[in-house]
């Protein structure tokens, strides 16, 4: 049984390195990605507190394929360039985007998101997968976060 306890008045760089140990111990030794992400998605989804959608989507033959996640049914393809997800895989760029309804092109799986976290995973110079944060708040996530996502990134690079 894996029971991971972050609790909320944690400061950012603590919960990250404790988020950044639990991702490990659950994905170490598991060589099949989509076990290792499904769990990935779930531990966010728990850990990260004013979330509606957390998980993956997975670069497969030029666009992104909706992945292991937490959260509504969203949609399943998003071409690269398009939205938050499609520019982050284009780019290679994480995308921290306070207000959704700012960013061109964003795609509203869920009328309720209104800021969001997406970080590309890169193995060997290719973006591989991104990893999607969805908040019901205006600018749930900050620059610590993006630290954080994108550490879990460059762990699971190797891992999914
Ligand atoms: N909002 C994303 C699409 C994915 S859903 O949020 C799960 C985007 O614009 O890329």
């Amino acid at each position: 049984m894996f029971d991971f306890r972050f609790p909320a008045d944690m400061p950012k760089p603590q919960f990250y390195a404790e988020l950044l140990q639990a991702a490990d111990a659950l994905t170490a030794g598991e060589p099949d990605g989509v076990a290792n992400m499904a769990n990935i998605a779930s531990l966010l989804g728990e850990a990260l507190a004013d979330t509606n959608w957390c998980g993956f989507y997975r670069m497969v033959d030029g666009e992104l394929v909706l992945g292991p996640f937490c959260g509504r049914p969203a949609c399943i393809r998003i071409p690269l360039g398009t939205g938050v997800c499609g520019t982050a895989a284009q780019s290679g760029a994480t995308q921290l985007v306070p207000d959704v309804h700012t960013f061109p092109g964003h795609i509203a799986c869920d009328a309720e998101t209104r800021s969001e976290l997406v970080a590309p995973v890169t193995r060997d110079g290719e973006v591989i997968a991104v990893i999607d944060l969805d908040s019901p708040l205006p600018a749930r996530f900050d620059t610590e976060d993006q630290a954080g996502i994108e550490a879990l990134a460059t762990l699971l690079a190797s891992r999914i």
